[in-house]
């Protein structure tokens, strides 16, 4: 069972929310819009069913409303940033306005954010960039507990730590969509088991250990206690190398953005702190835009002429999956399980209560 709701409905439901959770309207408003991005986008594992984590997150007192972003380094193209554990759909915007004031000033700037509250679709941030015409990288580490288990290791020892790279391809007259990939380093993103696990559906084999470390097809071990109250944990994607996309990710955004890595047991904490570190290069200062454009387009064109391989829907590129997600849901509404739905309606009953 499922409720179909449209993306203007849900984006009242959740800012009611947030205001009540003590958001000013314009951030609740602000919040809502990029979980239901999220949703439109086809990543449901990280839109509106954050809700919950979010009003929890805020009553245990480490997501804090109307933060925004503090400025600890400024030398012009590096630039360090503190999240000040607000919602990172505000601290991140403000972040990326801030790096784009230096990239139209240098060409290029390295922005590093700590101590952000869950930065949610991370290629939100890159789209942002690319609709710009720039090229722009992030890495990014997740603090909360440990969900995703080192290559030949037993037990979750760090998040799901995303990595999202968003590069135009052509411009003006010629542009072709851009490329945004944007991946979680583990197997698959933390919230779909959450949300297979709210369907009682079993994922692929290859995802997932349990808390014994063996194999398992059950979401549910990453998303309640099994026995002991431990946690089973997901794998990382292409085995050795996706352990060291996700151990680089923690160090750069962990450590070298000053936010912290992970090193400690497992807490019952619901806030998810992300630090992200960015790269945006602006093609035309670095005076390669024509051969870019060029390049870019023809490469483009080569990989489509691939054939489709037998039962495949043929070669996509990163990024087509959400736009062809976009346009069906905006068209056709956004399915939300009852699930997710009852824990978002409990999250607002919490709310009342606490008034
Ligand atoms: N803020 C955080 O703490 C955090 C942590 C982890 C993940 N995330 C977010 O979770 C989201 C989902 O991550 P995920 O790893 O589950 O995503 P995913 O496995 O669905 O991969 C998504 C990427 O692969 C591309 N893609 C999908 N199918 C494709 C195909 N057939 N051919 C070519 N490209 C294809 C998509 O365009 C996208 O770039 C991301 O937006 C990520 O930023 C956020």
């Amino acid at each position: 069972m499922s409720l179909n709701i449209s993306a203007a409905d849900l984006e009242s439901k959740i800012t009611a929310i947030f205001v009540k959770a003590g958001s000013l309207p314009a951030e609740a408003k602000q919040v809502a819009s990029n979980l239901v991005m999220a949703n439109l986008s086809g990543h449901d594992s990280h839109g509106v069913g954050m809700t919950p984590r979010y009003v929890d997150a805020i009553l245990e007192g480490n997501l804090k409303p109307n933060s925004s972003v503090a400025i600890k380094v400024d030398t012009g193209m590096l630039l360090g940033l503190d999240g000040q554990q607000g919602f990172g759909q505000i601290v991140g915007v403000q972040a990326m306005e801030l790096a784009f004031e230096r990239v139209a000033q240098h060409g290029a700037c390295i922005m590093s954010l700590a101590s952000s509250h869950h930065l949610g679709r991370i290629g939100h941030y890159a789209e942002m960039a690319v609709a710009k015409g720039w090229v722009s990288l992030h890495f990014v580490s997740v603090a909360s507990r440990p969900v995703v288990a080192p290559f030949g290791g037993g037990d979750g020892r760090f998040g799901t730590n995303p990595c999202c790279i968003g590069i135009p391809i052509g411009y003006g007259a010629n542009a072709s969509e851009p490329f945004v990939l944007d991946f979680a380093t583990s197997r698959v993103a933390q919230g779909k088991m959450r949300v297979a696990y709210n369907k009682g559906e079993q994922v692929p084999d290859g995802y997932l250990i349990d808390e014994k470390g063996h194999p398992t097809n059950n979401p549910g071990v990453v998303v309640v206690p099994q026995s002991n109250g431990l946690f089973g944990a997901l794998m990382t994607f292409g085995d050795h190398k996706g352990f060291g996309m996700a151990m680089a990710c923690e160090l750069l955004c962990g450590a070298l953005t000053g936010g912290g890595t992970w090193h400690r047991e497992a807490d019952d904490k619901r806030a998810v702190l992300n630090g992200m570190l960015t790269m945006i290069i602006d093609p035309v200062r670095l005076g390669t835009q024509a051969s870019f454009e060029k390049e870019a387009l023809a490469f483009e064109d080569w990989l489509r002429q691939s054939p489709d391989a037998p039962g495949t829907e043929g070669v996509l590129l990163a990024g087509e999956p959400e736009r062809k997600a976009r346009a069906d849901r905006e068209q056709n509404g956004i399915w939300i399980d009852d699930a997710t739905w009852a824990e978002i309606q409990a999250s607002e009953a919490k709310l009342r209560n606490r008034h």
